[in-house]
């Protein structure tokens, strides 16, 4: 069983990653980000709640993440192992996850900090696109669709995401510096962290990864 995490600035390419490193371990893939974006398109009372912070870039209060994050990991539907994109994203988020993984008697292999430099992420957000139904990820310029504003793999159109208007964004990134960042450490000094340059082609960062988790 391969447990990760994924962490980065936001449009670092977490996303991007994991979709690859997912179909190459079989890994079952638990983004909190994805969680509240289906959420907000179903109109639940969660994506209500949660439209009120993601649309400023603001973090959603840590018990209702948290609450979420346990619920998937108590269904134990991860047979090769979970990939976490997205959590912890707070101190509060990683010492809950300690304990959740505690009580389930599972441990995590290994955390990914994909780092890119800031200049590099307005580019990449100003860029991204993703599929109004399936929610792939596009770039207009570094991973175009083969056909203009439509998704390659079910054929809906591609819509840009509400916080990725450089004020979000902005404020994303803002937040990430004060509560995020200092999680690096926390994983760093249970030995688990491992820092990939994100800022090369993504064929190449995968490699890396792959290289460094081992095929
Ligand atoms: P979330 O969805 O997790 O957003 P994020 O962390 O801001 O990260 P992104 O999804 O924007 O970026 P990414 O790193 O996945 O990059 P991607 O692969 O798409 O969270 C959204 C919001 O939900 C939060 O702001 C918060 O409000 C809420 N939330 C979520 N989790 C929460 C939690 N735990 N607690 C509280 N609130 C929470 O790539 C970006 C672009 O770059 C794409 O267009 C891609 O094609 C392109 N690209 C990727 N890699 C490369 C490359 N190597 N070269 C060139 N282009 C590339
Ligand atoms: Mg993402
Ligand atoms: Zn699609």
């Amino acid at each position: 069983m391969i447990n990760l995490l994924i962490m980065g600035k936001p449009g670092a390419g977490k996303g991007t990653q994991a979709s690859r490193l997912l179909e190459h371990y079989q890994l079952t893939h638990i983004s909190t980000g994805d969680i509240y974006r289906e959420e907000m398109a179903k109109d639940s009372e969660i994506g209500k709640l949660a439209k009120e912070y993601i649309g400023k870039g603001e973090l959603v209060p840590d018990d209702i993440t948290n609450d979420i994050v346990k619920e998937v990991l108590h269904k134990q539907d991860y047979p090769k192992g979970f990939m976490l994109d997205g959590f912890p994203r707070t101190k509060a988020q990683a010492v809950a996850l300690d304990k959740m993984m505690d009580e389930l008697g599972i441990t995590l292999t290994s955390v990914i900090n994909v780092d890119v430099d800031d200049s590099v992420l307005l580019e990449r957000m100003a860029g991204r696109r993703v599929c109004s139904n399936c929610g792939a990820t596009y770039h207009i310029h570094f991973h175009p669709p083969v056909k203009d504003c439509v998704c390659d793999l079910c054929g809906h159109p591609l819509i840009q995401r509400e916080d990725d208007l450089e004020e979000s964004v902005l404020n994303r990134l803002k937040i990430y510096n004060e509560k995020t960042k200092p999680l690096l450490d926390y994983y760093k000094k249970k030995g688990l962290l491992f820092v990939v340059n994100g800022d090369m082609p993504k064929d190449k960062v995968f490699r890396i990864i792959t290289q460094k988790l081992g095929d």
